[in-house]
């Protein structure tokens, strides 16, 4: 199994989620949280874009001994001085500078031909190697980039003492067999890339933010970018969560594993809700509040005798208590008695439990789910509560 480093971009990207601003004790909880997570990489914010940042990224990257932690920084000498001042006193102190690499950016933002931005990603990792043991280029909308333009320029930086290399997805553009592809190709065609790791780092604009990340993998990528919850600028980055119990439970097929400890994924994402107000949807995968609830009568029938029939996923696996049999009008007899089993009712005759599951089923019909204390109504109504 080949170890894929996950480099968690909550705190920097995350935060970039329109109307999210989280304040110093926020960020610092959910820094140490990442790290009981055991996300390999913590990106703490971006310490040249404001004092607060600054001083966050400071505190996690001071506190934080069991993940590697590093900031956000522009391709600019200033910014990378910040960084170091932010980021020196950590157990593994990273930079990850960034600089854009497609025609788009390189014309209309940068303003600049496609060898200065060579020349000036290179000045900028040589700088930062001056001060950093470790230090990460990211080509921005690598994903919209010319494939040997990447090829040069990833060349380059290596020799000048990159260490990772980031292909970005920086508008979620790319579909999943063009990214491996991509990735295929650099690991084929840099020369020197046995002395760096490829990262993916994919958004959600086409809702394939997670299949391009694990696509990226089986290209070959050594880290994957991602983001508690999905969220992050715009429709948000890939899924932490979802791209870990992927390759968790479908090992067998991506022959790669992250290192996380899993059981703690159900409480980052609660922490991560609360902090940021972004609510979880509940039909969200892994940690969405149906992730592990059955309502279908076959499907409840099939848990009940096997759990494996409807189950790939268990929910201890993330730290969820235990699944969830939703009464509703999908339900069936089996799972209905079950529930009356829980609640207490041990000795219901097949003649009651035959009126009262007439009576479960006609309310039902009237509402979404049927709670527990709907249940004890009917039983009173039934006169089976004594
Ligand atoms: O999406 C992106 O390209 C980024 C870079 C700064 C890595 O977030
Ligand atoms: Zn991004």
């Amino acid at each position: 199994m080949r170890k894929i480093n996950v480099f968690d971009t909550t705190l920097r990207d995350g935060e970039q989620s329109p109307g999210v601003s989280l304040n110093f004790e926020e960020k610092v909880e959910i820094g140490k949280q990442l790290e009981r997570l055991g996300t390999d990489i913590i990106e703490a914010g971006f310490p040249a874009s404001s004092k607060g940042d600054f001083e966050a990224v400071k505190r996690i990257s001071d506190l934080v001994s069991d993940s590697s932690v590093t900031g956000l920084s522009r391709s600019l000498q200033k910014d990378i001085d910040v960084s170091w001042e932010a980021l020196k006193n950590g157990a593994e102190p990273r930079l990850h500078v960034f600089l854009a690499t497609s025609p788009v950016h390189m014309k209309y933002k940068l303003g600049m031909t496609p060898d200065q931005v060579v020349e000036n990603a290179v000045e900028s990792v040589k700088y930062a190697r001056q001060r950093f043991p470790k230090v990460q280029f990211s080509a921005e909308d690598a994903c919209r980039s010319d494939w040997d333009f990447l090829v040069r320029i990833t060349e380059q930086v290596i020799d000048a003492g990159a260490e990772v290399i980031n292909l970005p997805d920086t508008v979620g553009y790319i579909t999943p067999a063009e990214i491996q592809e991509m990735f295929t190709y650099m690991k084929e065609n840099v020369r020197n890339i046995e002395k760096a790791n490829l990262s993916a780092h994919c958004h959600d604009d086409l809702g394939m933010a997670v299949a391009n990340s694990l696509a990226a993998v089986e290209g070959g990528a050594d880290q994957v970018e991602c983001a508690i919850n999905g969220i992050g600028e715009r429709a948000g980055n890939a899924s932490l969560e979802e791209i870990a119990v992927a390759l968790h439970i479908r090992g067998d097929y991506y022959k790669a594993k992250t290192d996380l400890t899993l059981n703690e994924v159900k409480r980052t994402s609660a922490l991560v809700s609360r902090v940021t107000g972004m609510q979880v949807p509940n039909n969200k995968a892994v940690v969405g509040d149906n992730a592990f609830a059955h309502e279908s009568g076959i499907h409840q029938d099939g848990m009940l005798k096997e759990k494996s029939t409807y189950e790939i996923i268990t929910p201890e696996l993330v730290g969820v208590s235990s699944n969830r049999m939703v009464l509703g009008k999908h339900s069936g007899r089996h799972a209905f008695v079950e529930k009356l089993k829980e609640l207490g009712y041990h000795n219901t005759t097949e003649e009651e439990v035959k009126r009262v599951f007439t009576a479960f089923k006609a309310l039902a019909d009237k509402k979404k789910e049927v709670s527990d204390e709907d249940i004890f109504a009917l039983m009173t109504e039934e006169k089976l509560d004594s």
